[in-house]
């Protein structure tokens, strides 16, 4: 046997040893009825993770398990940052993780390390690609896109609008929920007779909202400010970037831009008429189901979903939730009285006139 072959069979044999020893700490654990749950985010530029998913998540566990501890951390970002986060939950001795990865191809260095150590995967709210994954929680992530693509042509169409440049402003290329979104806009676009630029289609690295604002900047240069009919931006984040630069730039009203997570700055500016839509995905039942998957996998259940996803590598059983349009009509009917945010909560000061006039009060 050549060395480095020899180094290859003493590791497997180690992590054959490493991963069992797991399992059986985990097994125990689990089934005296504690048991460690590791919950991985990917960022907090973005709200939804801190203020929702987070504490969502960890109160449904508790009430679950309420001997059941969770290992948190958010990778803010950095696809290597969260390696060493679900190294260390792993170290730690967590029975499951929960991932929302930061780079879905590459998380599947992860779930190749969690499979040693026999720790289900559970993909959270993005797909993790090529690998083995337990389960997959999320939205209908094209339908989502679509959603964005078809109410921006038809309030284009309202105010009169039949052709002319949709700037389209994409979520980060690392995030497979970004390509689908992407999928589902150009569904309805295509074929709405305006046009995306630019092409090929711009992705926004990182999902960061400066970054969509500089890439608006140079659109706003390049096409003119009175270039484009409507905005296309993958989420609020991302909206809020382009609509600093079209404000910047003096360009009022500001056209027609999608956005989505229902963020509070968001539907803020949609009140105010700075942007036109979002997408509200009802984080409680997204959150609440990872939980009940994750307490199900410690107690060594394995729950049973009625479809899967195929993510390159295996058929994932998923569960998938409904995605809605939120625009200034229906604010009320959706985050409203869902208890997202109150009204008093939207309808600060500045927002007062337009919330009357919105008939938020
Ligand atoms: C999520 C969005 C979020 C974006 C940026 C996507 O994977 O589905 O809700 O806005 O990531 O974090």
């Amino acid at each position: 046997m050549s060395s480095r072959r020899l180094a290859v069979a003493i590791t497997t044999a180690v992590l054959l040893a490493v991963g069992a020893a797991a399992c059986e700490s985990g097994d125990s654990g689990g089934k005296a009825g504690g048991g460690k749950i590791a919950l991985l985010l990917p960022e907090s530029q973005t709200t939804r993770y801190e203020q929702h998913d987070r504490p969502l998540f960890e109160a449904k566990v508790k009430q679950l398990c309420p001997d059941c501890e969770i290992i948190y951390s958010n990778a803010q970002q950095d696809q290597s940052r969260q390696q060493q986060q679900a190294e260390a939950a792993l170290n730690n001795g967590a029975q499951v993780l929960v991932l929302d990865p930061v780079d879905g191809a590459a998380a599947a260095t992860i779930v190749s390390l969690a499979k040693s150590k026999n720790v289900p995967v559970i993909s959270y709210d993005r797909l993790i690609q090529n690998a083995p994954v337990d389960y997959y929680i999320s939205f209908d992530n094209e339908r989502v896109g679509q959603l964005q693509g078809e109410s921006l042509v038809n309030r284009l169409k309202e105010l009169g609008k039949t052709s002319g440049n949709i700037v389209m402003i994409n979520g980060s290329p690392t995030d497979n929920n970004a390509k689908l979104f992407n999928k589902g806009a150009h569904s309805a676009l295509d074929t709405s007779g305006f046009k995306t630029v630019p092409t090929p289609d711009f992705f926004t690295p990182e999902w960061k909202p400066e970054n969509a604002q500089k890439f608006m900047e140079g659109q706003i240069a390049q096409l003119g400010k009175d270039g484009f009919v409507g905005v296309y931006a993958a989420n609020d984040g991302t909206a809020g970037g382009a609509i600093s630069a079209m404000r910047a730039a003096g360009i009022t009203p500001v056209p027609p831009t999608t956005g989505q997570d229902a963020e509070l700055a968001a539907i803020q500016r949609i009140v105010g008429g700075d942007q036109y839509m979002t997408v509200y995905k009802a984080f409680k039942p997204e959150a609440e189901q990872a939980a009940e998957v994750a307490v199900a996998l410690v107690k060594g259940e394995k729950p049973s979903t009625d479809r899967t996803v195929n993510n390159g590598a295996v058929d994932v059983p998923s569960f998938l939730l409904e995605p809605q349009a939120v625009t200034k009509d229906n604010i009320k009917q959706t985050v409203v009285a869902d208890n997202l945010y109150t009204v008093e909560q939207i309808c600060t000061s500045t927002y007062s006139a337009a919330c009357q006039a919105a008939g938020l009060t």
